[in-house]
């Protein structure tokens, strides 16, 4: 088999209009926020409807651009995706006629390989392209193929496509990954859901959206247990039926607002939001001398009593759940732009994703990036407005929170990179009393 490569320079998606966030920053926030559904739960619980042929229905679903993309992507293979109000969608899955997943669709959203498992698991058979995403280094699917083959699947890579096939039915198996993946986790449990026996999947992956995919899963009749923390097993079953489900709330929009509140010395109130799925955070809350407050499904910030220079630089470590998430080391690093003295980051679980504090540098922030996974923040910082541009969407997130806490304005370009996850972003902060608008970008 051919290596599998990076295949972006071949396709390039049509760029969404330029857009643009304008902001005035300086002002506390003050207020309460609602804490959306949870992308990284949504893209998996809509891909696992396809697992039946029953009507299947979602609440609390995020209005933002990669679950769009994702209800297109079923569409096109035949599936009916219906969106009936804001929040909800309901997906039936009887006639998928087209197991084909094309470049257009992997290239716009790296989570359309989702729908390797469960594709693989009800029709034996799938052609799926290998996925873009956002650029946060190089994103591997070698695990979940490797997952797929030790559940008896025969796939092979050629020009751009994993041609996946498992005459008869996949079967029960070992899933042993080298390292923790958690799309790879999820990949493996959908498709052993229609396998025939028992799987075991080691180490599995232990985010939340995991254990919120589990529990939709079971409703719709599937037998899936985490059996340790480390542990997933699965007894597969024939046939599974429709469900209902209200997706978890979102912990990284949850994350991303506790640090806006922290930064802009403001007092909020996050509502529909799980204190125990951002505990690593709040940890370091606690750290660098930070308020909060948890409520049985609130978080409260209140940085109000906060005084310049009050913060306490700290080292930082992402990894997998329940550490520190990767998604949450931008918004973390603009905290710790106001700590006093120098804190050290250590981006453990991407490549790349240190990246993005070139831009953040841009708003005055004092930044020494080491290497692709390290470095050092110098602080307190007296942030500035200033124009800066958007490379993904945990970066796009954490430059708005940068420029909300800075003095003066900021142009920040790239505006669609945050729509992609962040749902009614802008609208949300001008609810807290931030001056932030979204604009066509003409510059
Ligand atoms: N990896 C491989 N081979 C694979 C799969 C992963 O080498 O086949 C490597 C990756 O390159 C990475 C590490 O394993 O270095 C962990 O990647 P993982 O598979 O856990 O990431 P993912 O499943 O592709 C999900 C989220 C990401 C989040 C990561 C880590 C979705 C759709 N995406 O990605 O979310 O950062 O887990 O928690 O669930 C985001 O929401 O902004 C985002 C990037």
């Amino acid at each position: 088999m051919a290596d599998a490569r990076p295949f972006h320079w071949e396709y390039i998606p049509e760029p969404p209009p330029p857009e643009a966030f304008r902001i005035e920053g300086g002002r506390p926030l003050q207020g309460t926020v609602h804490v959306s559904g949870a992308k990284n739960a949504a893209l998996k619980l809509l891909a696992a409807a396809c697992l039946t042929g029953e009507r299947c229905r979602f609440e609390n679903v995020p209005e933002i651009e990669d679950v769009r993309v994702m209800a297109e992507v079923l569409r096109d293979l035949g599936v009916v995706v219906d969106h009936p109000s804001p929040g909800v969608y309901e997906v039936a899955a009887g006639d998928v006629d087209w197991l084909f997943v094309p470049l257009e669709a992997a290239a716009k959203m790296r989570a359309s390989f989702i729908l390797l498992g469960p594709l693989l698991a009800r029709f034996g058979r799938v052609i799926i392209s290998n996925p873009g995403g956002d650029r946060i280094g190089r994103r591997p699917v070698n695990l979940h193929v490797d997952a797929m083959r030790a559940l008896g699947a025969e796939v092979e890579y050629r020009n751009g496509y994993y041609y996946a096939s498992a005459p008869g039915r996949l079967r029960g198996g070992e899933v042993r990954f080298p390292q923790i993946t958690v799309m790879g986790t999820e990949n493996a449990m959908l498709a052993a859901t229609l396998a025939l026996g028992h799987t075991v999947i080691r180490p599995a992956a232990q985010e939340p959206e995991i254990d919120d995919l589990i529990t939709f899963l079971c409703k719709m009749g599937a037998d899936v247990e985490r059996t340790y923390p480390d542990t997933i097993e699965v007894n597969g079953t024939k046939r599974l039926r429709g469900a209902s489900h209200s997706v978890v709330p979102d912990r990284i929009e949850t994350g991303t607002f506790l640090v806006a509140a922290a930064v802009t010395g403001g007092r909020v109130t996050l509502e529909n939001a799980a204190c125990d799925h951002v505990a690593a955070l709040i940890d370091i809350f606690g750290r660098v001398g930070v308020p909060v407050a948890c409520g049985k499904r609130t978080i409260e910030v209140d940085a109000t009593g906060l005084r310049p220079g009050d913060l306490r630089p700290i080292d930082i470590e992402t990894s997998p759940y329940p550490g520190l998430a990767t998604d949450v080391q931008p918004p973390t690093c603009v905290l710790l732009t106001q700590a006093s003295g120098v804190s050290r980051v250590h981006e453990a679980v991407f490549e790349d994703r240190i990246e993005w504090l070139a831009e953040l540098r841009k708003l005055g922030a004092k930044v020494d990036i080491q290497d692709a996974h390290h470095a050092s923040i110098h602080g307190p910082a007296k942030l500035h407005g200033a124009e800066a541009t958007i490379g993904d969407l945990r970066a796009g997130a954490s430059l708005i929170l940068a420029a909300l806490a800075a003095d003066g304005g900021s142009l920040i370009h790239g505006a669609h990179h945050v729509q992609r996850g962040y749902e009614n972003i802008d609208a949300k902060f001008q609810q807290l009393g931030a001056r932030i608008t979204r604009s066509a970008d003409t510059a």
